[in-house]
Order: C-alpha cells, then sequence, then structure tokens
C-alpha cells in the first residue's frame, strides 16, 4: 500500500500550519508546508531582482529552488531564512506568484517528493484537489476572518514582528480573493473533504477531530 496521504487545506491563517504539523508528528508522518515552497519561490525571486509576473523566469527558478528544511528551520542556499519567509509582505507576493499556472507546475514535482517514510501531512490549498487526489483523508480547515487576524496578529507579535490588525484584514482578504478566484488550481474544497470551522476551536481540539477522521478512515 503506497505512503497514506492527509491533505489539510484552507485560508490564510486558519490555523492548518499548527494543526497539520501537529497531526504529523503525532502519526510520525512528514509534514509537507507546500505554502513555505510559494513563499520560497517569492523569496527567491525578489533576491534575484525577478519581477513577480515574470512567469517563465520564476517558474525556472521555482524547478531548481535551492531550499531545505531542517528542525524547523528553512533555508534557500546556504541562507536561514525562516524568519523572513514568514514576513507578511513575502505571503502577498507567494499569492501574487501563486496565480501563475507554470510557477505551480514547477512546485508539483518537489511537492510529490514529501511522500516518503509512514505517511505525509500536507498543508496549503490545493493539497487535496490537485497535487494529492487520492489522499486518505481530506481535511478543509476554516474559520471567521476576524479569529485568523487576530491569530495573524498573535503570531506575528510573538516573533516580534510588528502588525497592525486593519492591515492583516485588510491582505487577508485581499488573498483570501486571489486565492479563490485564480484559474488555476484556486482554493476550494476538495468535494471529498470534511469541512472543519475552527472560529471556536482550539488547536488541541483541531488536531483531535483530525486524528478521529483518520482513524476512521484507515
Ligand atoms: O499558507 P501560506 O500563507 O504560507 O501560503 C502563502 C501563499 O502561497 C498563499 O496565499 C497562496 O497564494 C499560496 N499557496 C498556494 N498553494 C498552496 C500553498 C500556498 O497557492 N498549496
Amino acid at each position: 500500500k503506497s505512503c497514506a496521504v492527509i491533505t489539510i487545506d484552507g485560508p490564510t491563517a486558519s490555523g492548518k500550519g499548527t494543526v497539520a504539523h501537529r497531526v504529523a508528528k503525532h502519526l510520525g508522518f512528514q509534514y509537507l508546508d507546500s505554502g513555505a515552497l510559494y513563499r520560497l519561490t517569492a523569496l527567491n525571486a525578489i533576491g534575484n531582482g525577478v519581477a513577480l509576473d515574470d512567469e517563465a523566469s520564476i517558474a525556472s527558478l521555482a524547478k531548481v529552488l535551492p531550499c531545505r528544511f531542517d528542525h524547523g528551520h528553512v533555508y534557500l542556499s546556504a541562507s536561514d531564512v525562516t524568519d523572513d519567509v514568514r514576513a507578511e509582505q513575502i505571503g502577498v507576493a507567494a499569492s501574487r506568484i501563486a496565480v501563475l499556472p507554470l510557477v505551480r507546475q514547477a512546485l508539483v514535482e518537489l511537492q510529490l517528493s514529501f511522500r516518503t517514510g509512514n505517511g505525509l501531512v500536507a498543508d496549503g490549498r490545493d493539497m487535496g484537489t490537485v497535487i494529492f487526489p487520492d489522499a486518505a483523508l481530506k481535511v478543509f480547515l476554516t474559520a471567521s476572518a476576524e479569529a485568523r487576524a487576530s491569530r495573524r496578529y498573535k503570531q506575528l507579535k510573538e516573533k516580534g514582528i510588528a502588525a497592525n490588525m486593519e492591515d492583516l484584514v485588510k491582505d487577508l482578504i485581499e488573498r483570501d480573493a486571489r486565492d479563490s478566484s485564480r484559474t488555476t488550481a484556486p482554493l476550494k474544497p476538495a468535494p471529498d473533504a470534511y469541512i472543519l470551522d475552527t472560529s471556536d476551536m482550539t488547536a488541541e481540539q483541531a488536531v483531535q477531530q483530525v486524528l478521529d477522521w483518520y482513524a476512521q478512515a484507515a
């Protein structure tokens, strides 16, 4: 039997990252943060002076993205970019390059390569719809815009990154609109996904729900 996959898709700051990471740890599965790949691609393009709408150039860079994930740190070539990739403006840049079909295509193989070992928990926007359509369990996490903005605000504050609630809500709504309306791999639940609204849930409760669904599916 091939390596089982759990996909966790959803909008910005819905809690996907935290939930996916904890589920992976609990099950001893690999973890793919696909958003980080789009963020790294954006960071790489900016670092190379490539315009964010230059589809062919960004796709070429993405095909050989020199990234490495190690003990919670992210590297681009030799640089530790763990904090840089999480910056809000890199998230916005990532969502701009994510609309480009050649860029998405260039990142497919890299995403598939995370499927090794006991299993994989993959988080993103199109994990269940495009990248791992044969996943054993598909979850779509949502939360109200207010809940998501305040979570993101807390995260950034904890990291000592300056944040402003009003700008965050604006960025979030803008990114949701861009992610949902693009023609290639738009943000939408797979027909066979379980929908989980985490607005009034703790991370622990959401993790437990995903584990329960997985136990039923396995
Ligand atoms: O999840 P995260 O906020 O890190 O993702 C950054 C951006 O990358 C998203 O706003 C989205 O536009 C894009 N993305 C995507 N497909 C994925 C993961 C992320 O288009 N699977």
